[in-house]
């Protein structure tokens, strides 16, 4: 797994909202645990997953309607990963895609992509939405024991340990 922590630090750079919004660094972690629980179900590429949790929501403008986030994350990928040192082609395409595209409602992608939309909209409880399986990609996102778990997770607005230790402190200044 490639090291975040240069990227979260140009990530925050950039970052002009409050961390602990309702689409921030929490949101950010519960939605990489989703990922990484989804994949081990489904497969998926795990760099492309873990990257979308700390991109897609990184260019956001406000915390409530904001329909050009998706393609501004994509953009922010474009500038720190387009030169293919961290990622190839071919995870760079999956991953602007999965970001560009995470707000249109669609459920049909390369199974990474859907993976990726999966994450973010299990975590939708947070903000009184519970996902409903129609609007879900992924076998495995629609049973009844992932939602559930992301659900209670998102309600409780769980904060995995890393991102208090580890990622917040880069937000702060
Ligand atoms: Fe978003
Ligand atoms: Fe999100």
């Amino acid at each position: 797994m490639i090291d975040i922590k240069p990227l979260l630090i140009q990530i925050a750079s950039q970052y002009i909202l409050d961390p602990n919004g309702a689409h921030g660094l929490s949101h950010w972690g519960r939605v990489l645990e989703n990922g990484l629980s989804l994949a081990d179900i489904e497969g998926g590429d795990i760099t492309v997953i873990h990257l979308f949790a700390i991109f897609h929501d990184a260019c956001r403008h406000n915390q409530t309607v904001d329909p050009g986030h998706g393609a501004r994350g994509a953009a922010l990928v474009e500038e720190l990963l387009g030169d293919l040192r961290l990622v190839n082609r071919k995870q760079l395409d999956l991953l602007t895609q999965a970001c560009r595209e995470h707000t249109d409602g669609k459920t049909q992608a390369d199974l990474t992509v859907q993976i990726c939309w999966d994450s973010d909209r299990l975590d939708l409880a947070r903000v009184h939405i519970e996902p409903d399986p129609r609007c879900l990609c992924t076998d495995a996102a629609k049973t009844d024991r992932l939602r559930e778990w992301a659900n209670q997770r998102a309600i409780a607005k769980y904060i995995p340990p890393y991102v208090n230790i580890q990622w917040k402190p880069l937000f702060i200044r």
